[in-house]
């Protein structure tokens, strides 16, 4: 694949059906975060002209609500083919502008094709339930409930830097095959990539005013958006921080919030040690470990951890570092300030008796893979998250040590369990306080149609493909009193 030569294009933003520049005059810089050049510029929106997105979404709606399944289906493929059929294109796009490598950047793609078509299928087969009186006391069976599901409204998708494509279309299908409208706004660092997606969709031809694009400053138009009157539910992916101040402002609005997380993988006394260190650096460092999902801590049973530590750093070794243009697997971080925390923790973490097994080597905002051994709980990276590639180990005598250890988080998103024992894992895993557990794997948000949950600071809501539809849709009940 021949990388495109970089040009600096300035994007516009999606209105209506059309492409124009913001009445602001204002652009903001993209820069990628390994060639460190602008790759590009996106359009500052101002309030106005998010008022107007939001007007033109509500007027598509209503027409959009009243057509069938089968017609929504119809362009909602049409998007998926076209992700396909420019599926190198917005690679290149993702890999320059979130730095990822090419390999992983085109999976997301066509990740996010076979998304839309199973959240079209998923749809179609979808139906409501009817409920008659007499099962309750004194009730009638003359009394049915006829109980369907219909659309909120505008739904405001707001994807993360670290899945572009991927985590935007996983808000926007949904929503569309549920009869909302959608008002997307992509991270700022992953906004072009979210263009590049919003255009495959505009040759869908949807009709005009159902989807609009919105760029532009946080400082401007992010609280405004979040408080809008217009904006009928809410499904953000991205930080801790940012998704508690948003659901504090945006009160009475159903919300589905996917934030950070610790995932720890817990290593048993009985794991099989190679499989686990294998999917425990695949689960830590890949991309980085820019991954909500990525595992983020190692909680080891101290009579295998020398063991484990050692078979942890040889699976490092084996990893590429460098550029995604290369390939490589850990790859510059999205910017220096991430870097600069990631430096801070692995510090901390030394200052109080932590001990460097491999790495701890920056250059720019390149984080090598870092493994970090007796890492205690006074030690800052032992709970919170690096969205970096430093993973920390610590060594537990028992399983309920490490439960203990798992459950003090703030975090709930996912948790590994390492160990041949089934029946031990089971009993690990009903006592972890996670979305999802994981036994014998990494923690992974996919397949997509897994429900995929934060508990505690990880969120709020269920995602995955049936799960979205659902959030995105509220119960309507019609009651019939026959005679
Ligand atoms: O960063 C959060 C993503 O939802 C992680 O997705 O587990 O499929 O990489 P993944």
């Amino acid at each position: 694949m021949a990388i495109n030569a970089i040009t600096v294009s300035t994007y516009q933003y999606y209105i209506n059906g059309e492409w124009k520049e913001s009445q602001s005059g204002q652009t903001i810089d993209i820069m990628s975060p390994y060639l460190y050049e602008v790759i590009g510029k996106v359009q500052a929106l101002t309030k106005e002209e998010v008022d107007e997105i939001i007007g033109f979404a509500h007027t598509a709606q209503k027409e959009w609500a009243k057509t069938s399944l089968q017609e929504r289906a119809s362009y909602l493929y049409k998007w998926a083919d076209e992700l396909v059929s420019r599926q190198e294109e917005i690679a290149d796009v993702i890999m320059r502008e979130v730095g990822k490598s090419f390999k992983d950047a085109k999976n997301e793609v066509v990740r996010t094709a076979d998304f839309i078509r199973y959240t079209i299928e998923e749809a179609l087969h979808m139906h409501g339930e009817s409920m008659r009186g007499d099962s309750f006391p004194g009730g009638s069976k003359q009394k049915v409930a006829i109980v369907d599901r219909v659309p909120l409204g505008v739904v405001l998708a707001i994807s993360p830097f670290n899945y572009p494509v991927n985590l935007a279309a996983a808000k926007i299908a949904p929503a569309l095959m549920a009869g909302n409208a959608v008002v997307f706004k992509p991270a700022t660092q992953g906004s072009i990539s979210g263009t590049k997606m919003i255009e495959a969709l505009d040759e869908a031809g949807l009709p005009k005013g159902l989807v609009g694009l919105v760029t532009g400053k946080g400082s401007v138009i992010g609280d405004y958006l979040v408080e809008h009157k217009g904006i009928n539910m809410i499904s953000f992916t991205g930080g801790t921080n940012t998704g508690v101040a948003l659901a504090k402002k945006a009160a009475m609005i159903p919300l589905v919030l996917e934030l950070g997380g610790k995932d720890p993988g817990i290593v048993c006394e009985d794991a099989n040690l190679n499989e686990a260190a294998k999917q425990i650096i695949s689960g830590g460092f890949s991309y980085s470990g820019q991954r909500c999902t990525a595992i983020k801590r190692v909680l080891v049973h101290e009579n295998v951890a020398d063991e484990l530590v050692a078979l942890l750093k040889a699976e490092i070794e084996k990893l590429s570092v460098g550029s995604p243009e290369d390939g490589c697997t850990v790859v510059p971080l999205i910017d220096n300030k991430s870097a600069d925390f990631v430096q801070i923790l692995v510090a901390d973490a030394l200052g109080k008796g932590a001990e460097v097994v491999i790495g701890n080597k920056r250059e720019h905002n390149l984080i090598h893979p870092t493994l970090l051994d007796n890492v205690t709980g006074d030690m800052r990276v032992a709970w919170e998250e690096p969205f970096g590639p430093v993973l920390p180990v610590i060594r537990v005598s028992s399983e309920e040590e490490a439960i203990k250890i798992a459950n003090e988080s703030e975090y709930g998103l996912q948790a590994s369990i390492f160990t041949k024992d089934v029946n031990k894992a089971f009993s690990i895993a009903n006592k972890i306080e996670a979305g999802s557990v994981q036994i014998n794997g990494r923690t992974e948000r996919g397949p997509d149609h897994f429900p995929f949950i934060g508990v505690k600071n990880s969120g709020i809501g269920v995602q995955g493909i049936r799960k979205s539809i659902e959030s995105m849709t509220r119960e309507k009940v019609t009651v019939l009193n026959l005679a």
